[in-house]
């Protein structure tokens, strides 16, 4: 395994096959009365979100406390980062106390790249910009195995804010890594001019989630988009949001994910995120182990 895993890209197809492997391990230590391992005792980890979090955050922050790590949550808004100190200065003043791992969100593309080659410590990519988020394709595979018996030969469709979305890059490399098979579905205007080669692209919602055997649905990043891509939320369910009429279309064991947080009523129906095919809170639930996985299996 290498140091760092800042890009789903970093590793290879049997090293994302052991992280699955490992974290499904590591879920049955979280189902124990004590859900701790001593694995990672006297080590340290500094979490470090610029960007607001709830899933990655609080995960991370459980799977190292499982792991035994000793976990510092370094608050931005009340440390010397608002008084001008820059992200390479922050980074070298953390270092200096001899620390293990560094978790960092960051709205910029590209940060723990940069951050993983100043530090010796192992650099965990909890998101970054528009560019990827590998633990949640990570975390989503693990739900699509537990509840498919594998990823190998699923078809797989990501559907809508395709172009602003650090989830659908990463999980487009992992998915097909493993074997998926996966169309990327939504209006022209959110999907890149130039797919990753292999995946089949969509326009229209029905043929693309027609058949599927998971529909993986995203939130509309209205922070990121600095222009009007369609002409209103409205319109967008309309023609792209997941209703319980549209599910039908999929494969009728379809599993219906979503990375979270949900715009119910714009991307995706109330009663759909909700409905016995979503497995919404599982994908919540993995992140745990699966963050564990990674954070104990790099060297
Ligand atoms: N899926 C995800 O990254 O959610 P948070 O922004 O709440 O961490």
């Amino acid at each position: 395994m290498p140091k760092d895993l800042v890009s789903i890209k970093d590793i290879s197809k049997e090293e994302t096959e052991a992280l699955i492997d490992t974290a499904l391990s590591f879920k049955a230590v979280l189902r124990r009365d004590i859900k701790k391992v001593p694995a990672l005792r006297g080590k340290t980890v500094v979490n470090l979100f610029f960007e607001p979090s709830t899933r990655t955050k609080t995960s991370f922050e459980l799977a190292e406390k499982r792991l035994s790590l000793d976990v510092i949550n370094f608050a931005v808004s009340s440390s010397s980062v608002v008084k001008g100190e820059s992200l390479l200065d922050t980074v070298r003043t953390i270092e200096s106390y001899g620390i293990d791992y560094l978790v960092i969100r960051h709205p910029s593309s590209g940060v723990p790249h940069f951050i993983a080659k100043q530090t010796h410590a192992s650099v965990v990519n909890a998101g970054d910009g528009i560019n990827e988020h590998p633990t949640q394709a990570l975390l989503d595979a693990v739900t699509m195995k537990e509840r498919k018996g594998g990823v190998k030969g699923l078809e797989v469709a990501i559907v809508g804010d395709i172009l602003h979305s650090r989830v659908a890059r990463s999980n487009v490399d992992c998915l097909m890594k493993l074997g998926a098979s996966v169309r990327l579905v939504g209006p022209p205007t959110l999907i890149p001019l130039n797919p990753p080669a292999g995946v089949k692209v969509y326009y229209d919602m029905d043929d693309g989630i027609r058949g599927a055997d998971v529909v993986m649905m995203l939130r509309i990043q209205l922070e990121r988009q600095g222009k009007s891509f369609f002409p209103s939320t409205k319109e967008f369910f309309k023609y792209w949001g997941l209703s319980a009429e549209r599910l039908v279309l999929a494969d009728k064991d379809a599993l219906v994910m979503h990375p979270g947080p949900m715009n119910r009523g714009i991307e995706i129906a109330s009663d759909v995120a909700d409905c016995p095919q979503s497995v919404i809170l599982e994908q919540v639930t993995n992140g745990i182990a699966v963050r564990m996985a990674v954070i104990y299996m790099l060297q």
